[in-house]
């Protein structure tokens, strides 16, 4: 069996070294992928993840038997109707469907009308009607652009001249072009973040182990927020009533609530969620796989990826067995991430045994043979072992022996899971 993956980052070397590591699997073609995953057999296709009809010759040519995308923007591209169109396998949402990642205000609506927790919020486009609802709120409160924003979009404001001044920003100097359009005003909501991600076909919905990431670019939560700087899994501040409670509560009705709308789901649907003294709140929801979650998560599958997804594609019941190891990922950044960063640091490339890379934005180098970095997330050192504490002490001292001239990374990766384990 050959597979296609789009997508170029960590979580899709996650995804399609899992693929590799099945016999069944003869090749897995990354398109366009970077050239870190080829150390992992993975072979890179020259094709944009916007250039549908290209990835669809391809698959057709080289006879894909299903193609996998990582990313949101070819899925709110609608790659998936196209794919189908042209009679192609394709595991996720439908352009249709993706909008559940695609406006903060049409997830909102499906959470309203499904009853699924999530904060108190109203969508505005007028930038005086979103300022006197924040100046009758208060502080602390939550701006967020209404579209995609690769994380960047969404400001926890701690006093009501910074949510003013993110209203401003967004609706009246257009800082986040069309995405910022629109605004969603929401509560603050104070506990213990986590994901909580799930294969989804439809009515079908199966839950993976959850995660925590880490959003702020530096240490004990501080700075502007990134895309993820790392992750672990298990996260032991969160009760398995918890989780169950939010299986419940946020991903069957989000499933049941997308049929009801006439826009069934199908794939990753990934619950951002806060464990609030009233139970797990969303703050967000994506149809796709996390990044850095994925390069944790799915080293707690003991089954087969691929075979999961066959079955699912083939309406057949999967087998998903989930182990009780801990894997923390962190990430190694570019300097100056998530603003303007350096490129052209050489990236290790390679580690102890103990430790797995996972490489997103790196570039072939010409002068030596190596990996240059060319990206803000350049790549994540994995650790799994028996419990976190093993894995965070190995995963830095694995960090600890690399040359990481023009890179830098959180040092407090699990900390607080750690630290909060202790406690209880
Ligand atoms: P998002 O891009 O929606 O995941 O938001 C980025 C980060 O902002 C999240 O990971 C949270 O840490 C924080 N955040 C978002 N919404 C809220 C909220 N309503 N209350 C508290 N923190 C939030
Ligand atoms: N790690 C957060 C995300 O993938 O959206």
């Amino acid at each position: 069996m050959k597979l296609l993956i789009i997508g170029s980052g960590g979580r899709e070397h996650a995804i399609a070294k899992k693929c590799v590591a099945d016999p069944q699997v003869t090749r897995v073609f990354c398109a366009p992928g970077n050239p870190g995953m080829q150390q992992d057999g993975i072979e890179l296709v020259a094709i944009a993840e916007t250039d549908h009809q290209l990835l669809i010759e391809f698959a057709i040519e080289h006879q894909v038997a299903w193609t996998f995308v990582g990313p949101e923007v070819p899925l709110l591209n609608g790659i998936v109707d196209d794919f189908q169109a042209a009679g192609l396998q394709i595991f996720g949402p439908s352009k249709q469907a993706a909008m559940i990642e695609g406006s903060k205000a049409f997830a909102k609506e499906i959470m309203e009308t499904n009853q699924i927790p999530t904060a108190a919020y109203r969508s505005f486009t007028d930038s005086l009607e979103a300022k006197a609802y924040i100046a009758e709120k208060g502080a602390p409160i939550v701006i967020k652009a209404d579209g995609l924003a690769a994380g960047k979009g969404v400001v926890v404001a701690t006093t009501v001249e910074e949510a003013l001044d993110a209203v401003t920003a967004m609706l009246e100097q257009n800082r986040f072009g069309d995405s910022g359009a629109k605004v969603v005003v929401e509560d603050f909501l104070a506990g213990e973040e986590f994901s909580l991600l799930a294969f989804v076909k439809e009515d079908k919905v199966y839950p993976m182990v959850i995660a925590q990431d880490h959003k702020r670019a530096y240490d004990h939560d501080l700075g502007p927020n990134t895309g993820g700087m790392g992750a672990y899994s298990p996260v032991p501040q969160i009760s398995q009533d918890i989780v169950d409670q939010a299986i419940r509560e946020v991903l069957h009705p989000a499933a049941q609530g997308m049929i009801d709308r006439g826009t069934p789901f199908v794939g990753i649907l990934y619950a951002g969620l806060i464990a609030t003294d009233e139970g797990p709140k969303v703050i967000e929801f994506n149809a796709r796989f996390g990044d850095p979650e994925t390069q944790v998560v799915l080293n707690r599958l003991d089954s087969s990826l691929p075979a999961i997804i066959s079955a699912l594609l083939a309406n057949q019941e999967p087998d998903i067995v989930w182990n009780d190891r801990a894997s923390i990922g962190v990430v190694l950044a570019a300097e100056g991430y998530p603003e303007a960063y350096q490129t052209g640091s050489v990236v290790p490339t390679k580690a102890p045994k103990t430790a797995q890379l996972y490489y997103a934005g790196v570039a072939d180098d010409d002068q030596n043979g190596l990996l240059s970095a060319n990206g803000g997330r350049v790549m994540l050192v994995e650790v799994t072992a028996s419990d976190l504490a093993s894995a965070q002490t190995e995963v830095y001292r694995v960090i600890d022996r690399l040359s990481l001239d023009g890179l830098f990374y959180r040092r407090d990766i699990g900390d607080k899971a750690l630290r909060l384990s202790r406690e209880a």
